[in-house]
């Protein structure tokens, strides 16, 4: 198998759980997609619809523990190159941290769970969920569009992640530096610079100016003009843009 193969499967839990079950018996990176998933999961333990229809994806990853933190960044960064690119779609931006928009609504998300032994990096995995033929009759939380929505067109899955896998893979063994990657990734996000309200976990509430992301991609929230604070994504269970 080279790298751009992927392993499909008609249905199944969760495409992060069979790259888990995956990592016990392989140390090569791996990717798999489903065409429909009966456990499909977000970021912080939201659920995340997975009809027939859109592209459900993930990477068995063995990163540079030094590069970890920045893989879901090349997860936003490979959608949001194939909608410029391979499709030219406009009005294309990311939220921070793990959401691809277009025309302010979310296509695509990505979720990153990294597995340690100790504090030994043993693996990561990387799923991207990516509205292709969604309509606009399910009951999601959050204002979603997909490529159908858009173009009006209907696509075939298998062909679209084929398009996308490229896109992750070049990022994934570019020779790009972490500092090369958050900077390509952070003059995407349009959340900065905007007022946020953000929720967080402990259901605390924090409202400022975005003024900026670190390298460690973390937000970077100004409370007034002498307080600024560096909220990492962890602690934040939604991200609202005033
Ligand atoms: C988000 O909350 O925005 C991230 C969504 C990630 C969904 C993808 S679909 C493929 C992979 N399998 C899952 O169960 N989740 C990820």
């Amino acid at each position: 198998m080279t790298l751009k193969d992927i392993m499909w499967f008609e249905s199944c839990d969760s495409t992060m759980d069979i790259c888990h079950r995956f990592s016990a018996i392989t140390k090569k990176e791996l990717s798999i997609g489903a065409l429909s998933q009966l456990k499909g999961r977000g970021t912080k333990n939201r659920t995340w619809v997975s009809p027939k229809g859109n592209v459900f994806l993930s990477f068995l990853l063995h990163p540079d523990p030094l590069k970890v933190h920045i893989i879901h960044m090349l997860g936003t960064l490979a959608i949001y190159e194939f909608l410029s690119q391979s499709l030219h779609f406009n009005n294309i931006s990311l939220k921070w941290p793990n959401d691809v928009m277009v025309q302010g609504k979310k296509i695509s998300g990505v979720l990153q769970e990294n597995v340690y032994q100790n504090q030994d990096l043993i693996y990561s995995v990387l799923g991207i969920g990516f509205n292709v033929n969604l309509d606009g009759i399910q009951d999601i939380d959050n204002e979603y569009t997909s490529m159908k929505i858009i173009s009006g067109k209907s696509y075939k899955v298998k062909n679209i992640s084929d398009d996308i896998i490229p896109y992750f893979y070049d990022l994934y063994y570019s020779s790009m530096g972490v500092s090369q990657i958050v900077s390509l990734w952070k003059n995407k996000i349009d959340t900065i610079g905007k007022n946020v309200v953000l929720e967080m976990k402990d259901n605390k509430r924090l409202e400022g100016k975005v003024i900026g992301v670190n390298n460690d991609g973390d937000l970077l929230l100004a409370k007034t003009d002498k307080i600024q604070l560096t909220v990492k994504s962890g602690l934040v269970n939604k991200l609202i843009v005033d």
